[in-house]
């Protein structure tokens, strides 16, 4: 067979170990021909593509980044563009697409294959938020970064006497923002899906800082919203696939914390340094399995289907249902272990 890959959207740790995977997976067992499109939905678009074999893909199984490169281009919103999605594999000769990505590069592949376009999808994104898997490659990367980021803030917040507030991405889930806060001990978390009330969160400070001398880590995800009615944030742009460009919550954080409460505050937005540099040992694993267990839909037509993680099972699911709504956080995580902590 000709396959072909992608990787679409946001870039993230592991996506060069799944590709890895792919190509190893369909070359070795299959004796398979692989490309890559380059730059996600955008080189299928534009018929844009490179070999792969195993050469190419020495080294990178350790590197961060995606040597497909990755764009945020959506084939919907392009006059003709699901036409010329499918006339360049038709071109191609290309048997099967796996498609690595999120929501919106899932959500393309979904259409595409509603449409007869063979499609099989890898799950990826840092902020975990997408349904039908337990984790997505990318995550626990991001997660040992700002867990580590938290722990570096301890220490000079100590120094100093301060509040540090710690923005992390997650736009619409606060997967990151928990994980790294619970991993962290972050005197508050603020999360998309629990709007946030700035009084409570400057009650907790002070309730710790009345024991003495005080440094506290506020953990705060990109996409946290204040209750209505607290303080207002600046509306921001929209991207191609309409989502918000967010970040610079946590300079309203840290200014209100200190205008209410008289703490010295300060302020680390980490953003894409959470989408940099190599995966974590258990991405590299989990990305190497999702890589082979495409490659294995490939040869069952599982077309429009997406691998997953299912407890400690590789398992697949359709990709209409990984995408038909976002996976946000784990209520009972945030109210029975994070919050417990809090103050
Ligand atoms: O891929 C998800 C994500 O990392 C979000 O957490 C963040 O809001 C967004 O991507 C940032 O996107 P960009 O790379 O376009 O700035």
């Amino acid at each position: 067979m000709r396959v072909a890959v992608l990787t679409g959207g946001g870039d993230c740790p592991g996506l060069n170990a799944a590709i890895r995977a792919v190509v190893r997976k369909s070359v070795v067992r299959f004796e398979d021909e692989v490309i890559g499109y380059l730059d996600g939905w955008r080189g299928v678009l534009e018929g844009d593509s490179m070999p792969l074999d195993i050469e190419r893909c020495r080294g990178i199984l350790p590197r961060g980044g995606t040597i497909l490169g990755t764009s945020r281009t959506n084939p919907y919103t392009i006059d003709g563009g699901p036409e010329r999605a499918m006339a360049t594999l038709e071109r191609d000769g290309v048997d099967a697409l796996i498609a690595i990505g999120g929501e919106d590069t899932l959500g393309v592949a979904d259409r595409l294959a509603a449409s007869g376009m063979p499609v099989v999808g890898v799950p990826k994104t840092i902020d975990n938020d997408l349904s039908g898997t337990d984790l997505t490659i990318g995550f626990d990367t991001a997660v040992q970064i700002a867990a580590e980021a938290i722990d570096r803030l301890h220490t000079t917040a100590e120094s100093h006497d301060r509040v540090i507030v710690c923005e992390v991405m997650g736009r619409h889930a606060g997967w990151i923002a928990t994980y790294a806060g619970i991993a962290g001990g972050a005197t508050a978390i603020l999360v998309p899906e629990e709007p946030f009330d700035i009084d409570a969160v400057c009650e907790y400070l002070r309730h710790r800082h009345s024991f003495g001398r005080y440094a506290s880590i506020v953990v705060t995800a990109e996409g946290a919203l204040p209750a209505e009615g607290t303080i207002t944030v600046a509306s921001p742009e929209l991207d191609q696939f309409g989502h918000p460009r967010l970040g610079g919550i946590g300079n309203t954080v840290a200014a209100e914390i200190e205008r209410r409460t008289g703490f010295e505050s300060r302020v680390t937005i980490l953003g894409h340094i959470q989408r940099g540099g190599t995966p974590s040992a258990f991405d590299r694993v989990l990305a190497t399995r999702f890589g082979t267990a495409a490659a294995d839909a490939v040869h069952e037509g599982a077309w429009g289907e997406m691998v997953a993680l299912h407890g400690a099972r590789i398992e697949r699911v359709p990709i209409a249902d990984a995408v038909a709504t976002l996976k946000t956080l784990d209520a009972e995580l945030f109210r029975s272990v994070a919050e417990v902590f809090f103050g």
